[in-house]
């Protein structure tokens, strides 16, 4: 069976832009980029559509890759004590020149719609409320909406990165799943994927997860986008397993909307966070 984002995101989206016709201000959303990466823009476009369609503002800060650390954190500092700011999101990848932690770490927590600060990062680890990492969070969302138990479950994430497969680990661990973190210095990863009643796959390499690595009934999470001539392709090889898999994720259309879904959610959170609704 399909996991279809597309049809859970289009869901969360509708919920939202009914909960914000109750406040007369808009929550707003900046969005920072630093340099011109072709999947950059398209991801910020994808935001600003979103903000558009559930009726937030949309606001689009962009440096060219020459621009200094202190005036990303003076910009930074600015928004933070902007009261009509209440999402701010640096998107990634920035140039290796500049302190991708310092810079994430000047953001407020409570404006920290990625879940990046350590404040967040510590919150998650420590069980407490805050802003998590909206592709984390959206594979749980997606999960629960199709009543996938977690608890007990054998999972295996592979990828070990700060947007995805670190705060998975922790919200699966959270919710009594037994996870293992799997990386490219892994061994034997055929055999571990082989024993999973869940796998999530966030590395970035096309085909990566093949029929014989999964066991039968496996529900399979594909948070890879690659190109393949021209087409977007997952990590997991679909059309080898989606008919020995229980559940499994399109790309596109599978947890790539889930993120931008997740991204609705944190930025109204923040917003009533700051304004104390609720
Ligand atoms: N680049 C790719 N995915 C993301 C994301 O979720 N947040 C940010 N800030 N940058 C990204």
């Amino acid at each position: 069976m399909i996991l279809d984002g597309k049809k859970i995101k289009d869901e969360i989206i509708n919920r939202l832009r009914q909960e914000i016709k109750n406040y007369k201000d808009k929550p707003t959303l900046c969005v920072i980029q630093i340099g011109n990466d072709e999947a950059s823009n398209i991801y910020i476009s994808q935001k600003e559509k979103m903000c558009n369609v559930v009726g937030y503002n949309f606001v689009y800060k962009k440096f060219n890759t020459t621009v200094s650390e202190n005036e990303i954190l003076n910009t930074i500092d600015d928004l933070n004590n902007d009261k009509n700011i209440n999402a701010i999101l640096v998107q990634l990848p920035i140039p290796s020149r500049l302190n991708s932690k310092i810079i994430q770490n000047k953001i407020n927590p409570l404006k920290d719609v990625d879940g990046l600060c350590d404040k967040n990062i510590s919150n998650l680890i420590t069980k407490k409320d805050g802003l998590f990492p909206c592709t984390a969070s959206g594979i749980i969302t997606l999960l629960e909406k199709y009543n996938i138990k977690i608890e007990g479950k054998d999972i295996v994430i592979i990828g070990r990165s700060m947007l995805v497969g670190t705060p998975l680990f922790y919200m699966l661990e959270n919710k009594n799943a037994t996870v293992t973190l799997a990386h490219s210095k892994t061994k034997n990863l055929a055999e571990k994927t082989k024993n999973a009643d869940i796998i999530v796959c966030a590395v970035g390499h096309k085909n990566l997860i093949t029929k014989n690595m999964i066991k039968e009934n496996a529900i399979v999470i594909d948070v890879g986008i690659n190109k393949d001539n021209n087409k977007i392709c997952g990590d997991v090889n679909f059309d080898e397993i989606k008919d020995k898999a229980s559940y499994i994720t399109p790309v596109p259309g599978g947890i790539g909307p889930m993120t931008i879904a997740t991204l609705a959610e944190n930025i109204l959170k923040a917003y009533k966070i700051q304004k104390n609704i609720d």
